[in-house]
């Protein structure tokens, strides 16, 4: 159980660029990275494209005036002519700019956390492995559902045979937000996603879909895609290219076979993600609108519903509690557990602890990598005409 112990030889002095007042998701970096004070210090940010706004922003939070910075580049040069200069920074600006800056951050002898999807193409994302490789740094990728708990339960139990052989993996990211065009018009953050030169090749495969693909991932290590059908459509049409909903068909290497549906246009939906592995022997579902249940459905029995915190759990899930039971966690925690991880991964690779970083499961380049690959596989399908493609 977490108690917010120092873990690690002293707080990451941390950075962020974006993540600003007007942006979406940097407040839940910051719930996730400062939840215990002992993890990472916010010493700079260049936190705006707006330089204005970004250092008012920053100074509000608490960001000395002087390590507010106008953009990335002069944080970068400027950082490193201090002796206590930054040691990490995450990024939190849309995705066109994600490599651009997490290149620079690597040139710059940074550690780099960076928002999903993580680029456009898988060359970009091996270039930046092998950067970060030769540089000694790590890449985390803020999954930010990835920390729930009960995530781990479900790759224990899978791993230990609770439900027999895994055959349909069914996953599910979807929302109605998008239903019509009014935030492509209005919303400022909804209006670059639709954007192909800012969201990349995709719009709700790359926003939505890559944090359930991971997760997927997480809970079934050993099962890779052998092959993948992606149908995608623009309900909103000026959204064209980009979808708006799409649907994956998938056939695993070990037999099983899987679904994906992400959409922007499921109106009225407010259970957004949804995991649900079909075994043998018994099935496995998780909602994140209820991340303290697990529903364990064994054939022929009762259904149960195991709750978070329970000592009947594995050990590898419980040992991200924080709260305890009787007392509900949701996605702050859920980022506090990934951030903690990076922190411990980011320690653990500057003192040269290899055991450490081989036993500790988190978001790494090589899940932002996968992520990449999903996206394009399934962009590849979809504009063959929804075709069965090999999963390259
Ligand atoms: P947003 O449009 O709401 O905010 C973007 C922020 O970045 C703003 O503060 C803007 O001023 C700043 N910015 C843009 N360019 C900049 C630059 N060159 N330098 C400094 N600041 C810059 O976008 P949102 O929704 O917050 O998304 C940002 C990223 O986070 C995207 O990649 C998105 O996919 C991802 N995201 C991830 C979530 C998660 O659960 N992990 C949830 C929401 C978004």
């Amino acid at each position: 159980m977490l108690n917010g112990e120092r873990l690690i030889s002293r707080p990451i002095r941390w950075a962020m660029v974006g993540g600003g007042r007007t942006g979406q998701v940097g407040y839940k970096h910051r719930t996730g990275a400062l939840r215990d004070n002992t993890a990472f210090e916010l010493v700079a940010g260049a936190f705006d494209i707006d330089a204005e706004r970004g250092k008012d922003f920053g100074v509000n939070i608490g960001v000395p005036e002087n390590r507010c910075y106008p953009d990335y580049q002069t944080m970068f040069a400027e950082e490193a002519d201090r002796e206590d200069g930054i040691d990490v920074v995450s990024i939190a600006t849309p995705n066109a700019t994600h490599y651009d800056i997490c290149k620079a951050a690597l040139e710059a002898d940074l550690h780099v956390i960076c928002e999903k999807p993580l680029f456009f193409t898988t060359e970009e994302a091996q270039f930046i492995k092998e950067l970060a490789e030769e540089k000694g740094k790590i890449v985390g990728v803020t999954y930010g559902f990835s920390g729930h708990q009960l995530l781990l339960q479900m790759r224990a139990m899978i791993e230990q045979g609770k439900i027999g052989d895994v055959r349909v993996v069914d996953l599910q990211y979807t929302h109605g937000f998008c239903a019509t065009d009014e935030g492509d018009q209005k919303n400022d953050a909804q209006k670059w996603r639709v954007d192909p030169k800012v969201a990349g090749p995709s719009f709700v495969l790359g926003d939505l879909s890559t944090h359930t693909y991971y997760m997927s991932q997480l809970i079934l290590p050993h099962m890779k895609i052998k092959k993948l059908l992606c149908d995608r459509q623009s309900f909103v049409g000026s959204r064209a290219p980009l979808e708006d909903n799409a649907h994956v068909l998938m056939h695993y290497d070990n037999g099983a076979v899987g679904t994906m549906w992400t959409s922007s246009i499921n109106a009225g939906c407010m259970d957004a993600q949804r995991i649900r592995i079909v075994g043998s022997k018994a099935s496995l579902e998780w909602w994140d609108s209820r991340p303290n249940e697990l529903r364990y459905e064994v054939q022929g029995e009762p259904v149960q519903t195991m709750i978070r915190a329970m000592p009947y759990l594995d050990e590898s899930c419980n040992a991200d509690e924080r709260l305890g039971a009787l007392h509900a966690e949701g996605l702050s925690e859920s980022w506090a557990n990934i951030y903690l991880k990076f922190a411990m991964a980011i320690d653990a690779k500057d003192r040269g602890d290899k055991e450490t970083l081989k036993n500790l499961v988190y978001p790494d380049i090589d899940t932002g990598l996968e992520g990449v690959r999903w996206v394009e596989n399934c962009v590849r399908s979809a504009d063959q005409g929804a075709v069965w493609v090999d999963f390259e």
